[in-house]
C-alpha cells in the first residue's frame, strides 16, 4: 500500500481516502444515512437503558436505575396480587355462615380450595397428605369420628382442639386401666380380646371372652357405649368398625388399654383466621363423607 493524494474518482465523483494498492483506490465513501442514525439511536438508548434500569455494578451493589426495577421486586408484585385475588374470593367466605357456605356452591368451592391448601400447610404432617392419617393420628377420610362429623362439630374441633392448651378445649380421658391396677392383666387381656370382637376380628384362643364382656360393661361401656359404637360426647371412637387409630393387633389393644392414649390435637383458633378454619371445617367435612 502506498499514500497517494486525494482525488477525486472520475467515474462516481467520489472522493478517494488516499490509499492505494497496486493502483487500486479506495473510495471515501459515507456510511448510509439509516444506518448511521440507527447507529447514534442505539448508543442513545443504551445511555437511556443505563440510568432506567439496573446497570453499573458497585462495590457491594449495583446502580439500581430511575424504576428501581427488579425481577425480585417483580415477583413480590405478583404474589401481591394473587393473595389479594384470593382475599377478594375469600370475602363471601368471612360473614357466611357455615350452613350458608353449605348451601352455596359458588362459596362452598372457594371454601373447598382455601381449605386444602390450609391442610397441606397445617395439617399433613399428623393427618397425612389426604386427611387418610396414620398410627395415631385419626383417618379423616373414615367417617369414623371421634368428636362428631357435622361440619359444626368439626369446626369446633379445629378451633379448640382435643385436650389442647384452649379454655374451651374437648377434652376427656380414658383411664390408664392396666397401670393404674383398675384392671389385672389378664383382665385387660380379655377386654382386649372382647373389643377384637366388636371389630369383627378373631379372639385368641383360650381367652375368655365372655368375661371381657362383662369387664367392658362394667368399665368401658359408659364412654363407649353398651355396643361399643362409641359416643362423640366423650371423644370415645366406635369399636365396632374396620377403623383403628392405634392398631387392632392384640398386643395394640393390650397397650392402650394399659396405659391409655389421650393425644392431642392443637387448638388453631389463635393460629388461624377464621375465614381459614371454617375452609379448614369444610374440606375435612368433605373428606369425611358427611356426619
Ligand atoms: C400435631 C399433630 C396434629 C396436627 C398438626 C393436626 N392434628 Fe388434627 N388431630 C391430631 C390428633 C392426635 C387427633 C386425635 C386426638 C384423639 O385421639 O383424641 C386429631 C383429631 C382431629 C380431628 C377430630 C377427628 C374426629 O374424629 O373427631 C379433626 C377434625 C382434626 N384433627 C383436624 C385437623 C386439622 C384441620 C388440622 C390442621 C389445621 C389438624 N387436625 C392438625 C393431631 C394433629
Ligand atoms: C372416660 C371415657 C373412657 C373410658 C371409660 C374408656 N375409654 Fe377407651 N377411649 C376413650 C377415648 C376418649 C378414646 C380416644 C382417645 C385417643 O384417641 O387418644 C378411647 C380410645 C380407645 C381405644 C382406641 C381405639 C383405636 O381406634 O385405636 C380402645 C381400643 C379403647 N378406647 C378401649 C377401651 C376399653 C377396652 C375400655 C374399658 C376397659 C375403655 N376404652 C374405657 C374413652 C374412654
Amino acid at each position: 500500500m502506498s499514500t497517494d493524494p486525494v482525488q477525486v474518482d472520475r467515474i462516481s465523483g467520489q472522493t478517494t481516502t488516499g490509499h492505494e494498492w497496486d493502483g487500486i483506490r479506495e473510495l471515501n465513501t459515507p456510511l448510509p444515512r439509516w444506518w448511521l442514525w440507527l447507529f447514534y439511536l442505539t448508543i442513545a438508548f443504551s445511555f437511556a437503558y443505563w440510568i432506567v434500569y439496573p446497570a453499573w455494578p458497585l462495590a457491594s451493589s449495583y446502580t439500581a436505575g430511575l424504576f428501581g426495577y427488579t425481577n425480585r421486586g417483580r415477583v413480590a408484585e405478583e404474589l401481591a396480587a394473587g393473595q389479594a385475588a384470593r382475599m377478594q374470593a375469600a370475602a363471601g367466605l368471612e360473614t357466611a355462615t357455615l350452613a350458608q357456605i353449605a348451601a352455596d356452591p359458588k362459596l362452598t368451592e372457594i371454601a373447598l380450595a382455601e381449605g386444602k391448601a390450609a391442610f397441606g400447610d397445617n395439617c399433613t404432617p399428623c393427618h397425612g397428605s389426604g386427611g387418610q392419617g396414620q398410627r395415631g393420628y385419626p383417618n379423616l377420610t373414615a367417617g369414623r369420628w371421634l368428636w362428631g362429623g357435622t361440619l359444626d362439630q368439626i369446626h369446633g374441633t379445629i378451633t379448640h382442639g382435643i385436650r389442647a392448651d384452649d379454655p374451651d378445649t374437648r377434652a376427656s380421658a380414658m383411664p390408664s386401666f392396666g397401670k393404674d391396677g383398675i384392671l389385672k392383666p389378664e383382665e385387660v387381656r380379655e377386654v382386649a380380646n372382647y373389643v377384637r370382637t366388636l371389630g369383627g376380628l378373631e379372639p385368641e384362643q383360650g381367652v375368655d371372652v365372655a368375661a371381657g364382656k362383662k369387664i367392658f360393661a362394667d368399665n368401658c361401656s359408659a364412654c363407649h357405649g353398651e355396643d361399643g359404637k362409641g359416643n362423640i360426647d366423650m371423644g370415645a371412637p366406635n369399636l365396632t368398625t374396620k377403623v383403628w387409630q392405634y392398631g387392632s393387633d392384640i398386643s395394640d389393644l393390650i397397650y392402650t388399654i394399659t396405659y391409655a392414649r389421650n393425644s392431642v390435637m392443637p387448638a388453631w383458633g389463635k393460629r388461624l383466621d377464621p375465614v381459614t378454619i371454617k375452609s379448614l371445617a369444610v374440606y375435612v367435612h368433605s373428606l369425611g363423607g358427611g356426619t
